[in-house]
Formats: structure tokens, C-alpha cells, sequence
């Protein structure tokens, strides 16, 4: 059977700590309505590093946890949404800094469902051979994209990063991806390029106009209710997926670590699933939402816990824009 392992978990979070009391210093918001709606009470923000350096901490903790070589790391796969440049791809600037020098370098953005579509990738190129020790990186750095006006996104969301180091092995290991592209409306972040091209016409038509809105233009733009709406089935469906695939009820695994979007939604779709809630990992309440570095910084806590023991079915589970979404269920 091809599957994987993890055998190498890091992560990096920011000093700065925004808790909920600082929110309501620049909004009208409070904790009261905060903390009940989302779970969160407080994010950490990256007030002086760029998420580049984040990914590269994250990884060069990945690599001391299972004392290995840069060196011997041969694809780097980032995940973001956030990105310092758009391009070079910032798994090259973190290959730089870790000193990764054999690794080929790429970069997936399906914004918060990029660790599952990074493992999902890692998955079939460990299955035909053609990389052996993967190093995955989910960096995000969303408070560059955060309209700190906007009080019902901008509490949402943090800054940090996990990394976790793949090779093959043969326990069972079975991934499921979705989208629905129709929806991307409903979270967004467009570029507002600075071309100065002199032949250009007027391209809104293909926006529908939408995006003539000055405020609109890179900045993170959530429509809350359509999101909430969505998560909440495609989580429970994305697992249903991939635990059908081995043959497993979701009330068979012994642990689902989901992507912390919003307390509430993960109960909702956990319930929906038949999974006990003491079957359920969560770290909303001091992290907030970091996009595609959820899972991977969830899992870190977790093996540094002693919580991860051999012969668990694991269980991996995400959503965001695109809408994209997906989950993956392995046994360690
Ligand atoms: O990785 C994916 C990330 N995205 C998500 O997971 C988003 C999922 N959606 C949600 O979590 C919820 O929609 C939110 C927590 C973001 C917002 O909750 P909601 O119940 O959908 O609020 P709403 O935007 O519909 O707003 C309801 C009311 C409004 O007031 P009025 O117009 O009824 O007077 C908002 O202005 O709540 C108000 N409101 C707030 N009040 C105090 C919205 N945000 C806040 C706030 N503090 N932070």
C-alpha cells in the first residue's frame, strides 16, 4: 500500500498578540460578541517579519524535531494565500534560508485547503518515486491582506506557520479535494495591479464591475453568512469522502483536526459527522484563523503533546476561498 509518514512536525508564531480587548480598541466590537460567535480570543500577528521568514522558521523547526539535513529535503512545496512577492515562488525563498539546496521549489494556493492540497500532491509524488522527503510549508500572513475597518473579517484572522517533513510508507493514506469556483465571490482578495501598459482597454466587464470599489482592491473581502454556509457541509462531505475511500466510518477515526475557521462551524460539522467532540482538536481560541497553517501547526502541537500515537486514523479537514475544500485521513 502507498501512503505517507510524518515524521517531522514545526512551527512558527509571531510575538504579537492581538487579543480580542485590542479589537475593540480600533472597532466596535468586544469579546462578548467575538468570543461566542468564532471562538477566538486572541491572534498573533507578525508585526516585524515578513511570512517568507515565518515559513523558514517553521521549517528549519521541522527539520530539527526530526534531527535531518536540508540537504537531504528534495521538494519544498509552500502553501499560500499570502504571499511577500508573487514571484519567485516563496518555497525558493525559504529553500534560501534553510539551505535546502537539492530541493525543487513550488508554491499552491487554494487558500485555507492549501496544506490538504500540498499533502494530497506530496502523496502521488512519493507514490511514483519521484521525491522521497518532502518538506511541506503553510505560511500565511493574512493581517497583510486584513481590512482592520472591517470588523466582521478582520477578527477573524492570524499570522503564523507550520511545516511538516513526508516520506512514503505503507500505511493507508486517502485524500479528497473539491471546489466550487461559482462561489468566489464570497472571499476574495484582488489584485489591484499597478500596470502603467498604454494599450490596455477596460477589462471590469469580466468583474461585472464589481471591483471599481478603490477599497475593494487587495484587500481580504468576506461575505461571513455565504461562507458559514458553505463550510459547514463541505467539511462533513470532504470527510465522508476520504474515509469512505478506506473503508471508515467517520465515527471510526480517532482524530480530526479541522481547519479553525470558526468554533461553531467545526461543531456544527462534526456533529453532522457523528464525531465526539473530544475526538476534535482545536487551538481557535489562542491562534484565530492562519489559513492554510491551521492544520499543520495544530498537528505540531499535538505530536510535541505525546497526543499522536501509532495505529491513530488521523483525519485532516478544510475549507476556503475558491470555495475549495477537502480532507485527507491517514493512519500513523
Ligand atoms: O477560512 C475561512 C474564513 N471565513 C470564515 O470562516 C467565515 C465564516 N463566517 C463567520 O464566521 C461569521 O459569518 C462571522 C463570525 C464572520 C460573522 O458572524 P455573522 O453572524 O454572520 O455576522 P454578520 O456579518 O451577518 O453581522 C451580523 C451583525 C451585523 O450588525 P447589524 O447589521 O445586524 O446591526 C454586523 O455589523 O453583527 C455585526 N457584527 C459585529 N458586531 C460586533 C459583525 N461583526 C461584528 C463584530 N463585533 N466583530
Amino acid at each position: 500500500m502507498n501512503g505517507i509518514e510524518i515524521f517531522g512536525t514545526g512551527s512558527y508564531v509571531p510575538d504579537f498578540v492581538a487579543d480580542n480587548d485590542k479589537f475593540s480598541e480600533i472597532l466596535d466590537t468586544s469579546d462578548e460578541w467575538i468570543f461566542p460567535r468564532t471562538g477566538i480570543k486572541q491572534r498573533h500577528i507578525a508585526t516585524d517579519v515578513p511570512n517568507y521568514y515565518m515559513g523558514a522558521e517553521a521549517a528549519k523547526n521541522a527539520l530539527k524535531s526530526a534531527n535531518f539535513k536540508a540537504e537531504d529535503v528534495d521538494l519544498i512545496i509552500v502553501s499560500t494565500c499570502t504571499p511577500d512577492f508573487f514571484y519567485p515562488a516563496m518555497s525558493c525563498l525559504v529553500q534560501k534560508r534553510i539551505g535546502a539546496v537539492n530541493a525543487a521549489c513550488f508554491d499552491v494556493n487554494s487558500a485555507c485547503t492549501g496544506f490538504i492540497t500540498a499533502l494530497d500532491i506530496a502523496y502521488n509524488y512519493l507514490a511514483t518515486g519521484k521525491h522521497k522527503n518532502i518538506l511541506i510549508v503553510s505560511s500565511e500572513k493574512l493581517s497583510q491582506q486584513v481590512d482592520y475597518t472591517d470588523r466582521a473579517s478582520s477578527i477573524l484572522f492570524g499570522d503564523a506557520a507550520g511545516a511538516v517533513l513526508i516520506r512514503k510508507s505503507d500505511k493507508p493514506f486517502y485524500s479528497f479535494l473539491g471546489a466550487e469556483g461559482d462561489e468566489f465571490e464570497a472571499l476574495y482578495c484582488k489584485v489591484n495591479y499597478r500596470t502603467n501598459c498604454p494599450w490596455y482597454g477596460d477589462i471590469n466587464e469580466f468583474y461585472e464591475n464589481r471591483f471599481d470599489d478603490e477599497h475593494k482592491q487587495n484587500y481580504l473581502v468576506q461575505d461571513g453568512k455565504a461562507v458559514y454556509k458553505f463550510a459547514v457541509n463541505a467539511m462533513a462531505n470532504a470527510v465522508k469522502n476520504a474515509a469512505s475511500q478506506g473503508g471508515y466510518d467517520p465515527s471510526e477515526l480517532d482524530l480530526v483536526i479541522p481547519h479553525q475557521a470558526n468554533l461553531r462551524i467545526i461543531e456544527k460539522a462534526t456533529e453532522l459527522l457523528g464525531v465526539p467532540s473530544d475526538k476534535v482538536y482545536t487551538n481557535i481560541e489562542h491562534m484565530g484563523n492562519v489559513s492554510s497553517a491551521c492544520i499543520p501547526i495544530c498537528l505540531n502541537e499535538l505530536f510535541k503533546a505525546g497526543r499522536i500515537k501509532e495505529g491513530m486514523k488521523l483525519c485532516f479537514v478544510g475549507f476556503g476561498a475558491g470555495l475549495t475544500y477537502g480532507a485527507a485521513v491517514m493512519e500513523v
